[in-house]
């Protein structure tokens, strides 16, 4: 019964962030090819953001850590994104969203 419940955890996140939410956000990782490196669910050359998101499960400093983490790079100096602090934000989001 996975199915069913990742459809509900869709359709609760669309609900929850609008329309807004989408667009800038999803345009940056396209461009900055993230899925080079990471997808929702599968472990490639970075961790699968599933499991971030399991990691940061109920801290609440995790979206900021990652909007930081984006813009400086981090202290494994992972790719910097340059990007408003609310689009970044909308990125940590839909990583800390994924399941
Ligand atoms: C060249 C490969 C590569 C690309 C491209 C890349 N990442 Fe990563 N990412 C990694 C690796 C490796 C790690 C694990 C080590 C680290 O934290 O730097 C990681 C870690 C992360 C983490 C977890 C940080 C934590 O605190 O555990 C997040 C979130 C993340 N990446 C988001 C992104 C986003 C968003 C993009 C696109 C804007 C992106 N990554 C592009 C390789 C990449």
């Amino acid at each position: 019964m996975k199915l069913p419940f990742a459809i509900a955890a869709a359709v609760a996140c669309l609900a929850l962030n609008g329309t807004a939410f989408a667009g800038a956000a999803e345009d940056i990782i396209a461009k900055e090819k993230c899925s080079k490196c990471h997808t929702a669910t599968t472990t490639k050359k970075g961790p699968s953001w599933a499991s971030v998101a399991e990691k940061y499960k109920g801290k609440a400093e995790a979206e900021a850590k990652i909007v930081d983490m984006l813009k400086t790079g981090g202290k494994d100096d992972h790719n910097k994104v340059a990007a408003s602090d609310a689009d970044l934000k909308a990125v940590a989001q839909i990583v800390l969203s994924s399941k």
